[in-house]
């Protein structure tokens, strides 16, 4: 997968679907020279223009492409790498000096990454680049994935010099591309409104989104696509990056006056300083990026397949996710134990696996203002503790899971009381309130060690199957009562390292426990959290037509296997607004489903919808989380109106259509829907969920053929009349199953 030619001294990796070529220009710079659809091995492209580079010195600001560009020696672009030195420059001549090709995929230290599982299945090449006046060495990564149009770049800089030098910025991965007829498509929103696809086009100048909040953030994705003007879901060339951290980010792109652009992707370089010591290194998080000329939806089968597969681990990533009740949204803080047994007990009645015990069950928490680091049971609520409810859930025949928000700290609490330092601000200011709670330092070992060790005692004390782990405030007045003051600029990564620590030694200590990630819904829903918790909570709006667009966006870069969808109560609790219970699930099935509501409260009724929605699900839960989702009709375009989408099973025998309509319409024409994904070759018999005797179910229900379903599509029509009894918020189900698959 990967050539080194000595005499064009070029590096070509190449896989069945993409080429990206490196050369070694004669002043010993690595210049990328192209990335995209595969291109001939064994051949040298070095001719690529532009022309070869010798030294800026008589050509400074034409734009030369290069891997890992520094500043102040004319390429006057984004830098990716700018370190201080003892001087107070930041020039550097970094040379390539040796490289090495490794079989699989070596892990980068203290940080999640992709993998592979055997030396045949990735190759990766690292090239080593020297400045030889500061000592300064330079290692760049590159992984190709034998099966995927994919590369993981990262990059370790070590200290080889005799003083300590200052990391300004350490990019993971800066990519030139000879043009900038593109479109920079950005997963964009806020709490309750995640992952909003946003696309502009690129102009002259820089255009960026990131994140300066102590996480990856509601705010935007750590994950951004360069497209094509013309290309769509199913057509097209685009570029896809994907930074696998949960800090602060930065993904910009920046068109220089000829016409070319670079990209960047890495640790937001705002308020970060790192200072590396002689003999100390330092490790960029990984870069992904995709390529793919075959449209959006190509691109996001090769995010999902890896992320799902190769960057999520441990024993949850390829088993089924339970169906799962929340009691968040159904009781908030106001609890005891035979209420949550109650509501247990319905759940397992509809067919519900696992009941999550979320928020308020330690120290003395009737509300957001107290006892955050208190993770002890409160006996008020629950007198048999927290294995005392457990056991009496287990007996039902439900697994049990648990909320926990580890990093943080409520100022009311006994933690803060014992350890003021431990929180994150400084002591002579004030510390700007966020849900009246505080950051912990997760930049220092003994707060990951006390955090390890008071949440391995809750997790050990109980039979707990589940651990939902929030997160719900970013960090403000950032200082650490640890870190020197020429440090701090350290410590927004220095917490991360610490949450993934502690991440890491939890999952290891319990690897029967499915983890949950969150951070007040997407806050933190990104590639990092994925490696440790294989789902994360999408949004905390469960409405179902907002949650048309959040999973519609979410689902560029993520699998539906990490995308948690709950049904709640109605009217919904972020927007008030009243959709059918079939709506709810139907939008909900789409990812890993659950409920989020107080069971007792529902009629005979709707339990008995539940209880159909539960077999549903279950009955279609393997291509439901783990089949190929395909985006068929987007909340983002024309007037947003309709969305289609769906899931079909890898061997394509089975399949789900999901088609949704927010608001009514009244004489509707004869709509059609032309799926995709399927074998033309086969017969499939076609269903409609839930059951009804209307013109959507008699038009479809029957048996097609693959190819008809994907030329001619399935046929929306409606008559008039039944189209005015329909009323707004409909959904519709579709199952395919060829030949002997479960219908
Ligand atoms: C925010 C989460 O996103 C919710 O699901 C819930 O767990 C609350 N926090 C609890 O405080």
């Amino acid at each position: 997968m990967i050539e080194w030619d000595e005499a064009a001294r070029q590096f070509h990796l190449r896989n069945d679907r993409v080429s990206y070529l490196v050369r070694v220009h004669d002043n010993g710079a690595p210049g990328g020279l192209y990335f995209g659809p595969a291109l001939a091995a064994g051949q040298s492209y070095r001719h690529l223009p532009p022309r070869d580079f010798r030294g800026f010195s008589n050509r400074v600001g034409e734009p030369i492409p290069l891997e890992m560009p520094t500043p102040g020696s004319g390429d006057f672009r984004m830098p990716a790498l700018v370190v201080e030195q003892a001087d107070g420059s930041s020039v550097l001549e970094l040379e390539y000096r040796e490289h090495t090709i490794v079989g699989g995929k070596p892990a980068i230290p203290g940080l999640p990454a992709t993998y592979a599982e055997s030396d045949g299945e990735a190759q990766t090449l690292e090239l080593l680049l020297a400045d030889e006046r500061s000592g300064l060495e330079v290692r760049l990564a590159y992984t190709i994935f034998r099966d995927l149009p994919a590369i993981a770049r990262s990059v370790r800089i070590q200290n080889g010099g005799r003083a300590a030098v200052r990391l300004t910025t350490a990019m993971s991965a800066s990519l030139d591309l000879p043009d900038a007829d593109w479109d920079l498509l950005q997963l964009s929103g806020a709490w309750a409104r995640e992952c909003q696809v946003r696309t502009r086009r690129l102009v002259a100048g820089r255009q960026s989104v990131g994140s300066v909040r102590g996480a990856s953030s509601h705010h935007h994705n750590p994950f951004v696509v360069l497209r094509r003007p013309a290309t769509t879901e199913e057509h097209g060339e685009a570029i896809g990056v994907s930074l696998v951290y949960s800090g602060n980010f930065l993904a910009e792109v920046e068109v220089d006056p000829f016409g070319t652009s670079r990209l960047r992707i890495g640790i937001n370089p705002e308020g970060f300083a790192w200072t590396l010591e002689p003999g100390n290194e330092f490790a960029t998080p990984e870069a992904v990026l995709v390529h793919s000329d075959r449209g959006l939806g190509d691109l996001s089968d090769a995010y999902h397949q890896l992320y799902r597969d190769r960057l999520a681990r441990g024993t949850w990533r390829d088993r089924p996710r339970p169906v799962l009740i929340n009691n968040w949204e159904g009781t908030y803080f106001d609890f005891t134990e035979d209420r949550l047994v109650a509501i247990a007990e319905v759940a397992r009645d509809l067919g519900i696996e696992l009941f999550v015990l979320d928020d308020g069950w330690f120290g003395a928490r009737d509300d957001d203002t107290t006892s955050l680091g208190d993770w002890f049971v409160d006996r008020r609520k629950l007198p048999n503790g927290i294995d005392g409810v457990a056991r009496r859930i287990a007996a039902l025949g439900l697994q049990f899971g648990l909320w926990i928000e580890p990093e943080m700290v409520s100022a009311k609490s006994r933690l803060f009381e014992a350890h003021p330092d431990w929180a994150i601000g400084l002591p002579d200011r004030p510390r700007t309130e966020s849900r009246q709670q505080l950051v912990l330092d997760m930049s220092r070992p003994e707060v990951v060690d006390h955090l390890f060790d008071v949440l391995s005692a809750v997790l050990g004390s109980a039979p707990i199957s589940y651990v939902k782990w929030d997160m719900n405030r970013n960090i403000t007045e950032p200082w650490s009562a640890a870190l020197p003051a020429d440090r701090q600029g350290e410590l927004f990564h220095r917490y991360i390292l610490g949450v993934y620590e502690l991440y890491g030694r939890l999952t290891e200590a319990f690897p029967d426990i499915l983890f949950e990630s969150c951070a007040g819904g997407g806050g933190r829903f990104d590639p990092g959290m994925l490696a440790f918790a294989p789902q994360a909570w999408t949004s905390d709006n469960t409405d179902a037509v907002e949650r048309l667009s959040i999973q519609w966006g979410t689902s560029l870069a993520y699998p539906l296997s990490s995308m948690s969808a709950h049904v709640s109560a109605v009217p919904n609790h972020q927007v008030g607004r009243i959709t059918p219970l079939a709506s709810r699930a139907a939008v909900a099935f789409f990812g890993v489903f659950g409920y989020e509501l107080d069971a007792t409260l529902l009629s005979t009724e709707e339990r008995n919808e539940v209880a159909d929605q539960v077999a549903f699900y279950k009955r279609h839960r393997d291509v439901l989380q783990r089949g190929r989702f395909v985006r068929l009709r987007g909340p983002f375009d024309g007037d947003g109106n309709e969305t289609a989408w769906m899931a079909v099973s890898p061997d394509k025998r089975r399949a789900v259509v999901g088609w949704y309509q927010v608001l009514n319409r009244p004489a509707p024409g004869p709509g059609r829907l032309r799926l995709r994904g399927l074998d033309p070759s086969l017969r499939y018999r076609v269903s409609a969920w839930p059951e009804r005797d209307d013109g959507l179910a008699r038009a479809n229900v029957g048996e097609r053929g693959g190819d008809e379903l994907m030329a001619a599509g399935l046929f929306l029509g409606m008559d008039r009349a039944e189209a005015a009894r329909q009323g707004d918020f409909q959904a519709r189900l579709f199952v395919l199953a060829a030949g002997g698959a479960e219908s």
